[in-house]
């Protein structure tokens, strides 16, 4: 089954296409950066015009570098949420125009399951990562720990109670005065900074549990910044402390979470997944544990099309379908997906 896959949730637009039988054939993507730059964050009315004015050149682009005509597509796929409801109604609205026009199925991706699923994009992870497992959601938008029973059976073990850990990183690093999108410039200045120098608090670690809280630790920064020389030496060193801080936080709840759901397993996805002090951290804790970590590669843990035609591709493919109506949901609840396996087994009958 060959599949395109759109994601315009905020301000990428992602478009691929995935083969069940050959793996991912092309994917592009064109980011709204500098577009929003100049506001320091993204303008949803900007992020909406802009997916408009990409989306058909990109699903041109990518058919052609597949070498695929729509019509030998099987079905299409798109983020029908969470995210920006303006933007998703443009992925919605073509996605489904697509579909209606070749006749084939459309289905609406959950965009945590798209990232969630991303690691299964390598064909070596296909054989070994298996549910249940826990995985680590960590975007702009989310901080979750999800124990995943199986594909689409999902429970919410931790969440945060105000910032995620992307968004930290973003304000952290506009606090500092570094230009938007500042979280993988932070990162990059916390490669050279000075390990000790300045150290932070790993928040909500000093009790049981497995909810997260960063916007306190962007207001330590905020006075460490203040009362500092300000030199680029004194950046990257808080920079240093700060991304200690949220990997130490994140590496101590995921270690509680797999004692929790009893697994050994672990999956982290999202943007802040591309962190590579938090690759190494939690590539070193499974292997204390004997466990097995999975990450995306770094281009798949930042929005994209691929995931979301994968995780649309298993869906279709257990026979998911979409009513012909565009329906977004701007939030939208993992928990409440049907499982893949409940999905198969009510249409075992009418699946070939
Ligand atoms: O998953 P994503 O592309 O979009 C959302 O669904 O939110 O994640 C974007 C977030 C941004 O907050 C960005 O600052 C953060 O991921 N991010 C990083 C890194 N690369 C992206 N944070 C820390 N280190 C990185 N290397
Ligand atoms: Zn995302």
């Amino acid at each position: 089954m060959r599949v395109l896959g759109i994601e315009t949730s905020c301000d990428e637009t992602g478009v691929a296409v995935f083969d069940t039988e050959n793996g991912l054939l092309a994917h592009h993507l064109f980011s709204q950066i500098d577009l929003h730059a100049l506001y320091g964050g993204v303008v949803p009315e900007l992020a909406s015009r802009d997916h408009v004015r990409k989306l058909v050149p990109l699903i041109r682009d990518t058919l052609a570098e597949s070498g695929l005509e729509l019509t030998d597509l099987d079905g299409v796929a798109y983020t029908a949420g969470p995210g920006l409801v303006g933007a998703l109604l443009v992925g919605a609205g073509v996605a489904r125009s697509v579909a209606w026009s070749l006749g084939v199925p459309a289905v609406g991706v959950h965009h945590m399951e798209g990232h969630l699923l991303a690691p299964l994009l390598e064909p070596e992870a296909q054989e070994r990562l298996k549910p249940p497992f826990v995985a680590l959601l960590v975007s702009g938008g989310h901080t979750q720990l999800i124990h995943v029973r199986g594909i689409g059976d999902y429970e919410l073990l931790g969440d945060t109670l105000d910032d995620a850990a992307g968004e930290a990183f973003d304000k952290t690093a506009k606090l500092m005065g570094l230009p938007y999108p500042g979280g993988p410039l932070l990162a990059q200045l916390a490669l050279e900074g000075t390990a000790g120098r300045f150290k932070f608090t790993r928040p909500m670690t000093d009790r049981p549990g497995l909810q997260f809280s960063f916007s306190g630790l962007k207001t330590q920064v905020l006075m460490a910044w203040q009362q500092s020389d300000q030199t680029a030496q004194t950046q990257r060193d808080i920079a240093r402390g700060f991304e200690e801080a949220v990997v130490d936080t994140l590496a101590m709840k995921c270690e509680r979470a797999l004692d929790a759901a009893d697994c050994d397993t672990l999956v982290v996805a999202g943007g802040v997944g591309a962190n590579r002090n938090l690759r190494a951290r939690l590539q070193q804790l499974m292997s204390e544990r004997d466990g097995q970590v999975h990450f995306p590669r770094p281009a798949f843990c930042t929005d994209n099309g691929a995931m979301i035609a994968y995780a649309g591709a298993l869906r279709l493919l257990a026979g998911q379908r979409q009513g012909p109506e565009i329906t977004v949901q701007p939030r939208w609840d993992m928990a409440s997906l049907p499982p893949l396996s409940k999905l198969t087994s009510e249409n075992a009958g009418s699946l070939t």
